[in-house]
């Protein structure tokens, strides 16, 4: 991580280093929640651009976090009814809620092209490096 400032910067550089050192994660993204809305907001990403920019609370395994405050991993994203398909590539995902002073502000999503690309160290992983973010916001 270099020496820039800006919170989003750090986490757009925590996106390609997790993208580029990771096989299986295939595109990652901050989603983050608006300050009045009930909108997730794509602050950063790494891997192929999506459409999906803002996703509503409850739409989706990202909007579905924004409101259960709950880690979820998707094994197999064709078996899950309230899914939102970024690409036709990925096959398992996994998103984790981004606390601040306990408040759910936002997620990490990772999509991977790989099935069951996730297990529990990986929610470990990023449940740190979520707790490392929220520092610098
Ligand atoms: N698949 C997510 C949408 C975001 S894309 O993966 C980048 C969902 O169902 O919420």
């Amino acid at each position: 991580i270099d020496s820039s400032h800006e919170p989003v910067e750090k986490m757009q550089q925590i996106c390609d280093l997790l993208q580029k050192n990771l096989p299986t994660y295939n595109w990652v993204g901050f989603y983050m929640a608006h300050e009045t809305e009930p909108t997730l907001h794509l602050w950063c990403q790494a891997g192929e651009p999506t459409d999906h920019t803002v996703i509503p609370f409850g739409k989706g395994i990202c909007g579905q976090v924004a409101v259960s405050n709950e880690n979820f991993v998707v094994d197999d994203v064709n078996a899950q009814d309230n899914y939102i398909a970024c690409s036709i590539h990925v096959k398992s995902e996994v998103v984790i809620p981004l606390f601040k002073n306990g408040k759910n502000i936002g997620q990490i999503d990772i999509d991977s092209n790989t099935v069951a690309a996730f297990d529990e160290s990986d929610e470990r992983f990023l449940e740190w490096v979520n707790e490392q973010v929220a520092t610098i916001l």
